[in-house]
């Protein structure tokens, strides 16, 4: 069946050949987008939506996620807020909860988030396992992911557990774990920062990833300088996430790479830490993501529109930039065409903002202003 959503007054579509059109039609032909253009030119469909001059864009791609969890932190945020630093131990906390719960508490944890985050206008979404970590916990946090999020990633290398041997651990996950995942993973990932695992140890999770297939994302530069960004840049990974602390060579490392710099400025007010330089990045040329990091520890919001005005009000991005970053950049983090864009053949995800521009987004900040969502074709509830 075709819909036809008409009276679009500013659409950003993020395809080079239609650009932002004012006045603006999409046709949905099932799943998939049949026709983008101006209004006056749309062709005939069996339905007709039309949403008074309202402003639309693709629905938001977060590319970086870890809802595969129980349990909450809330006093680890209060005592952060008071003072305490954030550091990669308080991970345990959430691995101790989520290996106590049952595997329907984690589906329905999970599925509540994503909803949460569809309604804000998420219509596709990554997320990872790596609150588990023995081969059993990340199998089924991996089988659980694939059950709901449109991409899914191997995070066995989030941290030792508590009274395990590092070396013994990486193993184990380069082994055993690899091999009771890989059937429900597409990517596979390593937190490479002084407290989870060294740049050898990280090398090596990836490597033994690369030869199962599994593409490749790595965790650095998160809570200080380091070896995250050099490594997956060496290794070709397709992103590297968080970047709060880039020297120059790795701002020009990831100019010159088709590695893309996912930012998450939400982690980064949550935990203190500065916000990541994105306007360096874009201004020497890097592909730069935008992510919400959800997660119960460092990063516990699954509004990529919060992550928009942040980088537009704090980081120096125009709203153009930001979107583009929130959507296509993303898209890019995941090495997928079909999401992030408006053009015939992508996937039919669509949001529309009860606002006349996406200005707004950074305008009007904190204010909802996700009006109509659109997954696949079908209206996000
Ligand atoms: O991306 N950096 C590592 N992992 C998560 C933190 C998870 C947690 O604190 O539970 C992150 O910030």
């Amino acid at each position: 069946m075709a819909i036809l959503i008409t009276g679009i007054g500013e659409l950003t579509t993020n395809d080079e050949a239609l650009g932002t059109i004012t006045g603006a039609a999409v046709v949905f032909d099932g799943p998939t987008i049949a026709w983008v253009g101006p209004a006056a030119a749309a062709p005939d469909a069996d339905e007709r939506v039309d949403v008074g001059g309202r402003a639309a864009l693709p629905g938001w791609v977060d590319s970086h996620t870890h809802l595969v969890f129980a349990g909450d932190r809330t006093a680890e945020f209060e005592a952060r807020m008071a003072g305490q630093p954030y550091s990669a131990g308080g991970i345990a906390v959430t691995v101790a909860a989520t290996r106590a719960a049952t595997d329907a508490e984690l589906s329905a944890n999970l599925r509540r988030h994503v909803a949460e985050a569809a309604r804000q206008g998420t219509t596709c979404l990554e997320t990872k396992t790596g609150y588990g970590l023995t081969v059993a916990d990340e199998a089924r946090s991996a089988r659980i992911a694939a059950s709901v999020a449109d991409e899914v990633t191997f995070l066995g290398a989030h941290l030792v557990p508590p009274g395990a041997d590092a070396e013994s651990y990486v193993d184990l996950v380069c082994g055993e774990m690899l091999d009771a995942v890989a059937g429900s993973v597409r990517w596979a990932d390593v937190f490479c920062e002084t407290g989870a695992f060294d740049e050898a140890q990280s090398e090596r999770v990836l490597r033994a990833a690369a030869r199962r297939g599994l593409g490749l994302r790595v965790h650095g530069n998160q809570l200080g300088a380091g070896p995250g960004v050099r490594l997956a840049v060496r290794l070709g990974a397709a992103s590297v996430d968080h970047c709060a602390h880039l020297s120059e060579l790795d701002v020009e490392a990831l100019a010159a790479s088709g590695t893309v710099a996912t930012l998450l400025p939400a982690c980064d007010l949550s935990t203190r830490q500065p916000l990541a330089p994105a306007r360096r990045l874009l201004d020497v040329g890097a592909t730069v993501a935008l992510a919400t990091n959800a997660n119960p520890g460092s990063s516990y919001t699954t509004s990529m529109a919060f992550c928009v005005a942040t980088a537009v009000l704090q980081m120096g991005l125009s709203v153009e930039e930001a979107v583009r970053a929130a959507t296509l950049g993303g898209a890019r983090a995941l090495r997928r065409d079909d999401v992030g864009v408006l053009r015939p053949g992508a996937r039919a995800d669509l949001q529309v903002l009860d606002a006349p521009s996406r200005t707004h987004l950074a305008y009007r900040p904190g204010v909802p202003l996700t009006w109509r969502v659109w997954r696949r074709g079908s209206p996000v509830a």
